[in-house]
């Protein structure tokens, strides 16, 4: 029997990251990879670290280098050569075992590996694990799904690597199957939400009110000191400051506008709808990544269609109050969903301890999670954020800034698909009178589908049917 305590498979960027945290811990770690002409470099890369770590060329020698029950952690592409890799690796394991998925899983996927596993009494851990290479080697959050027993076991581990928001490690227990990765998921939708709103804010700053990277940049570094303060603006603030050495201009101007995307915030979108939720900023930032990159056809749809846009009377304030606005609606969509998925799969998410666990290490860490982490301590009308006393008290008083920047946005012909998503949202959610008893009666009158009528139970039909 061998002596590490985890095994690490796949030594890409997040794995040999994360191999490295754990070593730094303490901890001995085997580690492994598909091409193994990749593990000496990242042996004599670690230097001290190299003494912790357990190299194998070899499936055999890896599983028999750990000790039991064992605990390996793939860091490998999600989808079939995750499947393939359960295949390989299951006639070595034995009954006990823990096998993770730290990777970024369609939850559905996580949920049939984690019956499949059980049936051979093994574990299968779904763990999402946000921060990026910086993250993983020195601190990532981590969302963790599996089995109670699993967890018990991990925990010392996961903990020791986890980052800390004022001491408390970012990283908990979900719950079963794949709760871990459906959390991560909603995770980087709403990362894709917030980016979209960032990028939204910059283009009415660069475009609208013609001011420099380097202007926009200040301005960003301002607000990342108070209410908005995030990883996502401190980030945006600094690569707005670098120049192209090959060209002279500001970096982002030589930067082609077409984002690309891996599917996260494409599968929460599908969830909120599977769920019967819309998360309609989340679905206007992954909408967006799409139009981006048909770059061709609105270079055509230009000279058509015309490109003119009107100036932007940016008000820093305003622009500022209409951001905060922003990034509350969107994580209160990503919100909703987790309250609706937790219902549906009854995983008894806990939505205080997301938002503690997002607090350091994840992309969307901000100022906003500490205040969310107490909203959703308190009772919680529907898990609804914006019901909360104080982001209620917060939207009132940012939500006409919001209306002041996408009115004269949409005036001015600039797109802003995901500030004016949210605002949309929220001009629905306040009403309690809404527009969809001419839906209900469209529907009858086409269809005999019936309708609900205020105050009065039962289903009705409309005259039209008389
Ligand atoms: C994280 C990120 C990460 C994700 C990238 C890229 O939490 O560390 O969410 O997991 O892979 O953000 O995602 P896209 O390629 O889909 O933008």
């Amino acid at each position: 029997m061998g002596q590490a305590q985890i095994g690490v498979y796949g030594l890409g960027t997040m794995g040999s990251a994360l191999a490295l945290n754990m070593a730094e811990h303490g901890f001995d770690v085997a580690v492994t990879n598909r091409e193994t002409d990749w593990i000496a470099p990242f042996i004599t890369e670690a230097g001290s670290l190299a003494a912790r770590l357990h190299p194998h060329e070899t499936l055999a020698g890896f599983v028999g280098g750990l000790r039991l029950p064992r605990v390996i952690l793939f860091m490998i592409p999600s989808g079939a050569p995750m499947d393939a890799m359960l295949a390989e690796i299951m006639p070595h394991l034995s009954p006990g075992d823990i096998v993770i998925d730290g990777g970024n899983a369609d939850f559905h996927d996580t949920r049939r590996r984690a019956a499949e596993l059980a049936a051979m009494k093994l574990h299968f851990v779904g763990m999402g694990v946000s921060g990026g290479e910086a993250g993983a080697r020195h601190g990532p959050s981590m969302m963790v799904g599996g089995s109670g027993q699993s967890w018990e076991h991990l925990r010392p581990i996961l903990t020791a690597i986890a980052a800390r928001y004022q001491g408390s490690a970012c990283v908990a227990h979900l719950g079963p199957d794949g709760a871990g990765h459906f959390v991560k998921t909603v995770h980087n939708g709403i990362e894709y939400a917030d980016m979209q709103v960032i990028a939204e804010i910059y283009s009415l700053l660069r475009t609208g009110a013609a001011m420099p990277p380097a202007e926009i940049a200040e301005i960003l570094a301002e607000w990342n000191k108070g209410p908005l303060q995030s990883y996502l603006v401190e980030i945006t603030a600094d690569l707005l400051t670098y120049t192209d050495s090959d060209s002279g201009h500001p970096m982002v101007d030589v930067i082609k506008d077409a984002a690309g995307q891996k599917g996260t915030g494409r599968w929460t979108v599908i969830e909120a709808l599977r769920l019967g939720q819309s998360a309609s900023m989340i679905e206007a930032a992954v909408g967006a990544r799409s139009w981006s990159s048909e770059k061709q056809t609105r270079q055509r749809a230009e000279t058509v269609l015309g490109g003119a846009l009107g100036a932007f009377d940016a008000k820093e304030e305003i622009l500022a109050e209409a951001f905060l606005a922003a990034r509350i609606l969107c994580y209160a969509q990503g919100f909703r969903i987790l309250v609706a998925a937790s219902e549906e799969f009854r995983w008894a998410l806990d939505f205080a301890t997301i938002a503690r666990i997002w607090r350091a290490g994840c992309i969307i860490r901000s100022a906003l999670l500490d205040e969310i982490a107490t909203a959703h301590q308190a009772d919680l009308p529907e898990g609804q954020l914006i019901l909360a006393p104080h982001f209620a008290k917060t939207l009132a008083r940012c939500v006409p800034a919001l209306r002041d920047v996408v009115g004269s946005a949409v005036r001015g012909g600039h797109p802003v698909p995901a500030l004016s998503a949210g605002l949309a949202w929220y001009n629905t959610m306040r009403l309690g009178h809404g527009s969809a008893n001419i839906i209900q009666a469209q529907r009858d009158l086409f269809g005999r589908h019936g309708f609900e009528r205020l105050g009065q139970s039962g289903m009705h039909h409309g005259p039209w049917w008389k």
